[in-house]
């Protein structure tokens, strides 16, 4: 049995994109369009009405906390141009939070951008971090009054490696130079927004804020003990989960780390070329994995945790979760998870809560609406919401924070 603190932070994540619905002006609607995505956003969850019963739903299951994010689309649809009604909106949604005793985790930037930002070349623009800023100002102002926890932009490394190097999100870059380019301006654009995000909440008197990224890692093993195995091993290692989180702990600009863990990836490079050495995998792993092949492997949480511990800050798991239609498997995922969790905190690690993703099944990007993830089932026929027995079984954990040996 592990008990978790009484001020642990228990809850479900969502992405303004993935389940509002009617995201028209940001870059990602005009490429499911330019793409021919099999299935496009359109009314995605209809979250953007719904989101009263949706966290009707997070509070029957227990949770004291929700991460949710803004589309800076909605809120500066056109450049230098804020919108009023889209501000107001996202107030009302953290009020509806907060009226239901649930803090908000609010993500300030997750994975799409303004068609206007886009047009003047998005991350590659050496002025990105300008107009980011000034969008993060705007924000901060009108909703700072509500809200302690931020993350200013989620999964830097992920997005980069997709919309850069491997070109299979917009804008549809392969090139590591570009890659190296946008990962820079999501580094400077972080900082300053940190350093922003603060001055703003003093001026305004406001208790100080808790500022992070949404980082994701992943276990990266060798296939096998072949030198280049190795060597990409460590190098992915390097430069997915260390690279980027240490720059940020050198510039002083993380108050927590956020951590987003989904799986581990056996590495298998076909050559020492570049390109191979970062992107190779191999499919010979016999461990049971998701609905879209990723790994289930929860030890690997708790090895990078341990690693994470040298830094001392607090660690807030802001993402981890499965798609799925074995709600069982799901269960073994979350309950797996939770156990390597608590033996991270028993070596002292210090962690303030866990976000699964996500709360509700959602537009899982260039995948469509195929993977589901949520805690709670969407029938996008009607709109239906049918909460899971997983959902049930992790708000019995968070009910009382006891994770109980035997498996329930
Ligand atoms: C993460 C993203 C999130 C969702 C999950 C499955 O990388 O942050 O939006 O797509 O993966």
């Amino acid at each position: 049995m592990f008990k978790f603190p009484g001020d642990f932070y228990w809850g479900a994540a969502t992405a303004a994109y993935q389940v509002e619905g009617a995201n028209s002006n940001s870059d990602w609607w005009e490429w499911e369009i330019r793409a021919g995505l099999k299935d496009r956003s359109g009314q995605a969850c209809r979250h953007y009405d719904l989101y009263n019963q949706d966290f009707d739903l997070a509070k029957q299951l227990h949770h004291n906390a929700h991460r949710l994010s803004i589309e800076w689309s909605r809120v500066e649809p056109e450049e230098g141009k804020f919108s009023e009604t889209g501000l107001a909106h996202y107030r009302d949604v953290i009020l509806a939070l907060k009226e239901r005793g649930i803090e908000p985790i609010v993500t300030l930037h997750h994975f799409t951008n303004p068609i206007w930002f886009a047009r003047r070349g998005g991350w590659l623009d050496r002025s990105s971090p300008k107009y980011f800023l000034r969008y993060v100002g705007k924000v901060i102002r009108s909703l700072g009054d509500l809200v302690r926890f931020w993350v200013t932009i989620n999964e830097p490394m992920v997005y980069v490696y997709h919309s850069f190097y491997l070109g299979d999100w917009p804008p549809q870059e392969k090139s590591l130079f570009k890659a190296r380019a946008a990962a820079l301006s999501l580094v400077r654009a972080h900082i300053r927004a940190y350093h922003l995000i603060h001055d703003v909440y003093r001026r305004e008197n406001l208790p100080a804020p808790y500022v992070s990224v949404a980082h994701n890692v992943q276990a990266f093993v060798a296939c096998n003990a072949a030198p280049r195995s190795m060597a990409a091993a460590y190098i992915r290692d390097r430069w997915f989960n260390f690279g980027f989180l240490k720059r940020l702990i050198r510039s002083k600009s993380l108050d927590f780390i956020g951590i987003n863990y989904y799986t581990r990836s056996l590495v298998e490079p076909a050559n020492w070329g570049l390109r191979s050495m970062l992107i190779d995998t191999s499919s010979r792993s016999t461990l049971k994995k998701n609905s879209m092949g990723w790994d289930i492997f929860p030890e690997g949480l708790y090895e990078l945790l341990v690693r994470i511990k040298i830094y001392r800050l607090p660690v807030f798991i802001l993402e981890n979760g499965i798609c799925t239609g074995d709600d069982a498997l799901r269960w073994e995922f979350i309950r797996g998870h939770l156990k390597c969790l608590a033996q991270a905190m028993g070596q002292g690690v210090k962690v303030l809560g866990y976000i699964y993703w996500s709360l509700l099944d959602n537009f899982e990007w260039d995948k469509g609406f195929a993977p589901r993830f949520g805690l709670i089932e969407v029938d996008y026929g009607n709109y239906e919401r049918k909460i899971r027995e997983s959902a049930v079984k992790l708000s019995q954990v968070s009910a009382n924070g006891i994770l109980e040996d035997e498996v329930n």
